[in-house]
């Protein structure tokens, strides 16, 4: 008898939706019917629902070792889990960095047993770690900041991006942002009265850095015929110079708060939207959204970098940059599709088949049979007010506080294990906090390369 059966839903598969029964057995899909008439050990009624594969987070900070007063891998990945991500792929900006391969074991054993989403971890590559990035196995890629960010962690040189790009074995991320272009503006505007501006963050770090660093990555990129992905994305112009550069080798991130967020949001939220890089004009907004539509665009993540509301309330200088998302990414795209902005299917796209395919994930991102049973069970029609109060994050606050979403995630699957339900019915009539209802912790991603 099979553990799980998933009866009556719209299943998402990555060519459109058709209704059907979803059947887990040892944590795995092993059959996708019309209509499955044998019984299972527990039967979930998916009436007016979607299911969807499991939403993976690509890029996310969830702060071990070093700042674990902001998240840890218990309370990120409960805040994870209970939006609907039950994979994410975080980031080595750690204090200290993840430069080495010892470095990078030490963090493995942090995780151990206390995630409750399954997980993998990028490296960090500097001006002199080639050597170390030659050492590592079973990561997603290797993380480049062009320029700097929260942490210290930065390439430099030329020909270390070189080396790095020939050597070939994992995709490159690339923060880009051009230091050499930021470096600049800091000093064109040190002193300047626009420093008071609510909008400066957008001001001195302006979009010329970003096509600058996308246009050097991009060269380099396929010069070594190398695979290299470009982590958030926030500009027109980044948009135009990718899709010019666009192969099965160039992909492209975006986050919910560059698709949401313009720089006139400041005046609402201040220095809380102060991330990297920052937010950008209405037109920048709309060429994010174009570019999902026409396919430059393979991924949305949230860049979830949690800092705390106290650290956040601070002006300009300390303010530090980064705002949190992972446990908001899905309700936010699963809202535009009730905006008509895309479909669900194309979600699904976005949040776990092309996770899984740029990063080489094995047995996950899609509903097949063969495949982990890291599923999310869809209500469209849920209306929820986000609220600081109930977020999970242990920064416990979210930009999108005070706001009205329609389409929510109300159970989670991972390995064919329901971990968490949501207090919300059908409809939205009792939508409310939910509860986790297994204390299983995940392991580590298992990565082709
Ligand atoms: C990130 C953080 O806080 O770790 N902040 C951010 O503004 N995105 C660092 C980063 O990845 O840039
Ligand atoms: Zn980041």
């Amino acid at each position: 008898m099979a553990d799980l059966l998933l009866k009556k839903g719209k299943i998402v598969f990555m060519d459109g939706i058709r209704e059907g029964d979803v059947v887990v057995n040892g944590g795995k899909i092993v059959e996708i019917a019309a209509d499955y008439r044998e019984e299972a050990t527990r039967v979930i009624d998916c009436q007016d629902k979607f299911i969807f594969p499991g939403v993976i987070d690509a890029h996310v900070h969830m702060r071990v070792p070093g700042t674990e007063y902001k998240e840890d891998f218990a309370t990120g990945s409960m805040a994870a889990v209970s939006g609907g991500v039950t994979s994410f792929l975080d980031m080595p900006n750690n204090v200290p960095p993840i430069i080495s391969k010892k470095m990078l074991t030490e963090k493995r054993g942090l995780a151990d047993g206390q995630s409750f989403a399954n997980y993998g971890f990028f490296f960090g590559a500097t001006d002199d770690n080639v050597d170390e990035i030659k050492r590592i196995s079973n990561v997603p890629g290797i993380k480049v900041y062009m320029g700097q960010s929260t942490g210290n962690l930065i390439v430099r040189k030329d020909e270390v991006l070189e080396q790095i790009f020939s050597y070939g074995k994992f995709p490159v991320v690339a923060h880009a942002e051009s230091q050499e272009c930021l470096t600049r503006f800091a000093e064109e505007y040190a002193g300047s009265d626009a420093r008071s501006r609510a909008d400066f963050h957008s001001v001195v770090r302006p979009s010329e850095c970003a096509r600058e660093a996308v246009k050097h990555v991009l060269h380099l990129a396929k010069k070594y015929d190398a695979r290299v992905h470009i982590a958030h994305a926030s500009t027109a112009e980044e948009i135009d110079v990718i899709r010019k550069f666009k192969t099965d080798k160039v992909t492209c991130e975006v986050t919910p708060h560059h698709l949401v967020f313009d720089d006139t949001s400041y005046e609402k939220l201040g220095l809380k939207l102060k991330v990297n890089p920052p937010i950008r004009t209405r037109a920048d907004v709309e060429a994010l959204w174009a570019a999902i539509t026409d396919g430059t665009v393979d991924i949305v993540a949230s860049d979830h970098a949690p800092h705390l509301l106290s650290e956040k309330d601070a002006e300009y200088e300390a303010c530090p940059a980064g705002i949190p998302g992972v446990e908001t990414i899905l309700p936010v795209m699963l809202d535009a599709v009730n905006k008509g902005l895309l479909n669900l299917d194309r979600v699904a796209q976005l949040l776990s088949a092309g996770p899984a395919r740029i990063f080489g994930i094995k047995g996950k991102g899609r509903i097949e049979v063969g495949y982990d049973a890291d599923l999310v069970i869809i209500d469209m029609d849920v209306e929820k007010k986000i609220s600081n109060a109930q977020m999970l994050t242990k920064c416990a606050w979210t930009p999108w506080d005070g706001m009205t979403l329609k389409g929510w995630p109300v159970m989670t699957i991972i390995g064919g294990e329901v971990m968490y339900e949501s207090g919300g019915g059908a409809g939205g009539a009792s939508a409310g906090v939910g509860k986790f209802v297994s204390s299983r912790r995940a392991g580590e991603l298992d990565f082709l390369q």
